[in-house]
């Protein structure tokens, strides 16, 4: 059976986009009528971008879980929804079929409302990449909690600032997780995170890595014993509640300029009818299909191609825990083989990785299954756009390169796989619905096709981001205030004379490293945390494998005896305020910073002196005092 609104030519492809542009309400209410509702919506759109104010399906009722998993039990019931390969290839691999899924869900739902969750709470899952995970994310979704995910590498003190912004009462967590030769000791980071803080009312700990951990009476409990004390009272239906087209689905939190992440949060229809719109045009998803998507749950990539679009779609979801370098740099394409994964969704950084690793790790392996491979996240250089094309695709699999953010919900630009043409290291054409536009530095729209510029988007979509949780000013200010009536992405882009996009990366201070987005001023805060440092400034450089590379600029005032061990010290600082992912590759001790008369840190000189660029700095002579440049360009790393 076909998907009714999958395209699948290219002119269908222009026919399909018009028709989304001149008529975006009768559009989406075809496609929306494709799902399962409760209740009818009675208007398909409201919204302005001065505010922002932005609603879908208003009126509408229906309960994401039931487009999920309960409206496939009768034609997918004995069908895989989740394949899980765990970290250590010894180990069994687990299916759940939807009907197990739908069980495991309405069981985990009962404990939630044992454990006294109720509709419109906040619930923070902290988790490594196991089926627990989805289920838990299903079950706070089919009872109305409103979930978020914090991804595994992110410290306690990271965890604490979202659990303080979310108001989260409730935690759901494991003893650790397994990632390569690393055992990750979540539970414990958690009882780090909530030192201190006393309106968690429960935290549910699922087993996985055996590690000790210390359960606090009248606060902890184990997610096998609350599951068991449910399975003793017999099978229960658990009725999912009926929830209104625009209620939040999830908060998850991101990085922005400023110093604080934001809890970005998406509405229940609006992110359904997206997430499964984008990965059915987006991947050509066929039914059988195994979808391997190698991103972890705690970013918007897994919530939306591991979780909601696939099985939305009735999809076989592809979950691994672990990553792709350990045993050995083969793992991928043993886990491609054994399950015969049609669709390999990864990162640019993954595919560079795995570059340096030469031809054996493919040796014997065969990995005829693949029909699609997509990256996302990053920009791809052309040199690992045709590795991936040779050696994984074998010159046979169309390469979709997705551009979208967690703000967008899903992919707003990116070729269809098979049907539009592909361009290496061009996302290509918007997605229908979606209507791109480039301004210049004052503004204005640039209407040539060949140019540069920043992008915007012109017309909400389903899946655009609704508020910044608890600060809806900061929502408007992010992404609505840049230029008038346009949502601001944050990135830089190029347009050929085609039409096609490339996005060539952020042009405000949020880094890219490895795929996950940092803010500088982030990074920042937490070095000058460090009882030595008087000031920092952070910038990106261009970085062969991560993309974007953290090089800090410091002014140190501390005892100078053990430069390495003061450098350690500060990574050590970084990790515990953010996590290990934000620790800067490059730190350069400074003796000032160059700023300007009104104290504004110039990070472009900065930044050109980190990517190597030293001789061509620009005009530096508005700087209160030009000499620093040189004292910098003479100590650059
Ligand atoms: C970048 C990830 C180039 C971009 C889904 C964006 C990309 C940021 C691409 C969002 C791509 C994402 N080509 N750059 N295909 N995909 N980006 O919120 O700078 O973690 O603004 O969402 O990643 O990162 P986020």
């Amino acid at each position: 059976m076909a998907f009714p609104y999958q395209i699948k030519t290219l002119e269908d492809y222009h026919q399909v986009y018009r028709r989304s542009v001149d008529d975006p309400e009768g559009f989406w209410a075809d496609i929306a009528s494709h799902f399962y509702w409760r209740k009818q919506w009675n208007q398909v759109l409201e919204w302005n971008f001065k505010e922002p104010t932005i609603n879908w399906f208003l009126g509408g009722k229906l309960n994401i879980t039931e487009n999920c998993i309960d409206r496939h039990l009768g034609t997918l019931g004995n069908k895989p929804a989740i394949i899980w390969e765990p970290n250590d290839p010894e180990e069994h691999y687990r299916v759940l079929t939807y009907r197990e899924l739908h069980t495991k869900v309405m069981q985990f739902c009962n404990v939630l409302q044992n454990n006294g969750v109720k509709k419109g709470d906040r619930v923070c899952i902290y988790m490594g990449m196991i089926p627990e995970l989805a289920i838990a994310m299903l079950a706070c979704a089919r009872m109305g909690a409103i979930h978020s995910v914090i991804f595994g590498g992110f410290s306690a003190q990271s965890i604490r600032d979202r659990l303080i912004d979310a108001g989260a009462e409730y935690i759901i967590t494991c003893d650790g997780a397994f990632r390569g030769n690393k055992d990750i000791p979540l539970k414990s980071t958690i009882d780090d995170a909530l030192v201190g803080i006393d309106f968690v009312k429960r935290v549910i700990v699922a087993i996985r890595t055996h590690t000790p951990v210390s359960m606090i009476k009248g606060r902890d409990v184990w997610w096998e014993d609350e599951v068991k004390k449910v399975e003793t009272m017999g099978e229960r239906y658990f009725p999912a509640e009926e929830m209104d087209a625009n209620d939040p689905l999830f908060i998850l939190y991101t990085s922005g300029s400023t110093g604080k992440p934001k809890g970005v949060v998406h509405a229940i229809a609006g992110y359904l009818v997206w997430a499964n719109y984008t990965f059915l045009n987006v991947f050509q998803y066929e039914r059988g299909d195994v979808h391997f998507c190698t991103a972890d749950i705690g970013w918007i990539t897994g919530h939306s191609y591991i979780v909601y679009g696939p099985l939305s779609a009735g999809a076989t979801s592809l979950m691994f825990e672990g990553i792709p370098t350990w045993p050995d740099a083969g793992r991928f394409w043993e886990v491609v083989d054994k399950h015969k994964a049609n669709i390999l969704y990864t990162a640019p950084t993954a595919i560079r990785s795995l570059m340096g690793f030469g031809d054996a790790p493919f040796e014997g392996k065969s990995l005829d299954s693949l029909k699609v491979l997509g990256t996302v996240g990053e920009p791809i250089n052309e040199e690992a756009w045709n590795w991936y094309n040779t050696k994984v695709g074998k010159g046979k699999c169309p390469i979709i390169d997705t551009w979208w953010q967690t703000e967008t919900g899903a992919t707003l630009i990116s070729n269809l796989a098979g049907v539009t043409p592909s361009k290496p290291t061009y996302a290509t054409l918007p997605m229908p619905g979606v209507q791109p536009l480039l301004v210049d530095e004052n503004g204005h729209e640039i209407h040539e096709m060949e140019a540069s510029g920043n992008l915007c988007i012109k017309f909400p979509w389903p899946g655009l981001l609704r508020t910044t949780y608890g600060d809806h000013e900061r929502c408007r200010l992010n992404y609505f205030s840049t230029y008038e009536n346009l949502y601001f992405t944050g990135d830089g882009c190029l347009r050929d004379e085609n039409g096609n996009y490339r996005i060539t990366g952020r042009v405000d201070d949020v880094l890219n490293v490895s795929g996950h987005r940092l803010g500088t001023a982030e990074i920042e805060n937490a070095i000058n945390m460090h009882n030595g440092v008087v000031e920092s400034a952070v910038v990106g450089y261009p970085h062969d494998v991560k993309g974007q590379g953290v090089y800090a600029y410091i002014i140190y005032n501390g005892l100078f005896d053990d430069e390495n061990l003061i450098r350690q010290d500060i990574i050590q600082t970084v990790t515990r305020i953010i996590g290990a992912i934000a620790k800067p590759d490059k730190i350069q001790f400074v003796p000032g910073l160059p700023k300007t008369r009104s104290g504004k840190i110039m990070r472009r000189i900065l930044r050109k002196i980190a990517e190597g660029e030293i001789e061509n700095l620009g005009d530096t002579s508005t700087l209160l005092d030009p000499l620093i440049v040189e004292e910098i360009k003479n100590g650059k790393l």
